[in-house]
């Protein structure tokens, strides 16, 4: 398993950006929950964030695509507003580790072959 960060290192409504064996991925929390994504938008295959650990619309609600702002369902990932609407972010399954968010590194050599 890679560790990616604490659960208290991302704050509600917030998301993080990891390099993880070459693939990126982000961790967003809502609810107290984590999520963990392939930053990779269903539209043209760009990075989501507009900044370093930007990866939200501006009130927090759901993860906005930077390049033509698709709109993101930050519970399941799903597409709910913009060019790629009825898409899907891919899910990375993760664990929790006494806290520490960890997900498989199976699960990530397999990102880019989608
Ligand atoms: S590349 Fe993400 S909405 Fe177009």
């Amino acid at each position: 398993m890679i560790t990616l960060c604490h659960h208290h290192d991302i704050e509600e409504g917030r998301a993080k950006g990891f390099e993880v064996s070459g693939k990126y991925v982000f961790a967003v929390k809502k609810d107290d929950r984590i999520y963990v994504y392939y930053n990779y938008c269903p539209h043209l295959g760009t990075p989501l964030e507009w900044l370093e650990d930007q990866f939200m619309d501006p009130d927090g609600t759901f993860i906005q695509c930077a390049t033509h702002g698709a709109l993101f369902v930050v519970e399941d990932g799903q597409c709910i507003s913009g060019p790629c609407r009825g898409k899907s972010l891919k899910t990375i399954p993760h664990e929790n580790g006494n806290g520490f968010i960890m997900v498989n590194e199976n699960d990530i050599a397999l990102l880019g072959r989608i």
